[in-house]
């Protein structure tokens, strides 16, 4: 008979037992179960309502219970639905009434609000560590790349020169906000759930705010029918999550490119890449497709959970033990990616001749032409004018822009001098542009020194 089998003068079917359980995707909850019911039973002995003798026996039979589990000598059995009745059945199981004693004012319902709360918070620790170590690796690569000069793209067509360090810093400050992000919601995550009971509390003197302390928790939730309900704070980490994905999936579709032979502007080392099993000649850039067809699995998981909230009457419902996939699965991938990409990126072999002469198409520069035409004087709408003038002309005659002479450009524009003549070389257009947050050389080395300082990388 299950543990909350009084009332019931059956026992479930099998098939039912299969389909409620959870216990084989819960268990990864185990050490924060533990952790949760050690500081409920501790409460439960200070505060008088049990035993203190019978709390220190629980105490430590939960340490014996969780080396158990670490050594993989805990039998997990659908019959017991879940993590919490596998661990307390455990309890019970050596200590008689006295482990009969530990769900004493609590439900299921406050106490997986409270591991899922605790198993999060270590969660995003790990993952904010990893992805700070991602940043890392990007600001070295950006270090080693300080005077690489590229096309920069929009539309994917050719716009201006920039530094390569350049568009690899804009990944680290997307990744910056999502730090961010990731920082917020573990703000509203680490809120202490238990002392709800099952939707209204307990008649018993519990101290909630004991419970608070000893699993350090800076607040407590004020609503217990609010804190078995919750789980915005889930939504909100899958959705930092989703947000990540898709700037993982933006810096891939960049590789990808870079790495096709259109492009050649770099590849991967040969670790980081994948053969064709039938072509002979392929190294693809598999580590970047799927972290971006990954994010398509993560954006499902944060659907998936929003959808299961969406229609669910106050309180809890069963409906949210579905909860738990989405959040593993996305952690996991989270995970996944985070432990490939950033090495795949210290190992990243640039090419800066070809990044160079991509960028050395003389129309790259048309913007420079028409500032120093402003200048002179010239209203920018009309020097954009000028100059795109200057490019039919250059069209028709079957020129580039530098090899106009200076007597053409004075039969486009008389404002033309000298100096416009050698305004057609990458590196001069990314020298001029020092505002702050922009492309030049000592624009980007002073990024680079920020985030060198930002991420103690000497
Ligand atoms: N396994 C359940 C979950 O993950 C625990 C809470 C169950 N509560 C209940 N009243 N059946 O949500």
């Amino acid at each position: 008979m299950a543990l909350w089998g009084g009332r019931f003068a059956e026992n479930t079917q099998k098939c039912v037992q299969d389909f409620t359980q959870s216990i084989s995707y819960d268990q990864r909850l185990y050490k924060h179960d533990i952790a949760g019911s050690k500081a409920h039973a501790t409460m439960l002995g200070a505060t008088g309502i049990i035993p203190k003798e019978s709390a220190a026996m629980i105490c430590e039979k939960l340490d014996e219970i969780r080396k158990k589990i670490d050594a993989g000598e805990m039998e997990f059995k659908v019959e017991l639905e879940d993590i919490h009745m596998h661990i307390e059945s455990a309890l019970t199981e050596a200590l008689g009434p006295e482990g009969a004693r530990v769900h004493t004012a609590r439900s299921r319902n406050d106490q997986i609000a409270l591991d899922i709360r605790l198993y999060l918070r270590d969660e995003i620790d790990g993952i904010m560590e990893l992805l700070r170590g991602f940043q890392k690796a990007l600001v070295k690569k950006a270090d080693a790349n300080r005077r690489t000069v590229m096309p920069g793209f929009t539309h994917l067509q050719h716009a201006q020169p920039v530094l390569l360090a350049h568009h690899l810093l804009a990944y680290v400050e997307m990744f910056n906000r999502d730090l961010g992000r990731l920082a917020d919601a573990r703000k509203r995550i680490n809120i202490m759930p238990l002392g709800s009971g099952a939707i209204a509390g307990t008649t018993l003197p519990i101290d909630r705010d004991f419970v608070r302390k000893q699993l350090d928790f800076p607040e407590m939730t004020r609503n217990s029918m609010d804190a078995v309900a919750d789980r915005d704070f889930a939504c909100e980490l899958l959705s930092a999550l989703s947000i990540f994905c898709m700037h993982v999936s933006r810096l891939s579709e960049d590789m990808i490119l870079w790495m096709s032979q259109e492009f050649s502007f770099m590849t991967f080392s040969d670790a980081f890449c994948t053969g064709s099993s039938l072509m002979p000649q392929k190294k693809n850039p598999d580590i970047a497709e799927l972290s971006r067809g990954k994010t398509g699995r993560v954006y499902g998981d944060l659907v998936a959970l929003l959808t299961i909230c969406k229609g669910l009457p106050l309180t809890y419902n069963r409906d949210l033990q579905e909860d738990k996939e989405p959040l593993f699965d996305a952690l996991d991938t989270v995970r996944g990616i985070l432990s490939v990409y950033p090495p795949m990126i210290e190992g990243m072999k640039v090419n800066p001749e070809k990044m160079l002469q991509a960028a050395s198409d003389p129309g790259l520069m048309a913007t420079d032409l028409a500032e120093a035409l402003v200048r002179k004087g010239v209203p920018f709408r009309h020097a954009h004018h000028k100059v795109g003038a200057l490019v039919r002309f250059a069209g028709e005659h079957n020129k580039q822009l530098n090899e106009i002479t200076l007597e053409e450009m004075k039969s486009v524009f008389p404002e033309a001098d000298e100096s416009m003549l050698s305004l057609f070389k990458p590196e001069h257009s990314v020298e001029g542009r020092e505002v702050f947050g922009a492309t030049g050389y000592q624009a980007v080395a002073s990024q680079i020194d920020y985030w060198k300082a930002n991420l103690k990388l000497s």
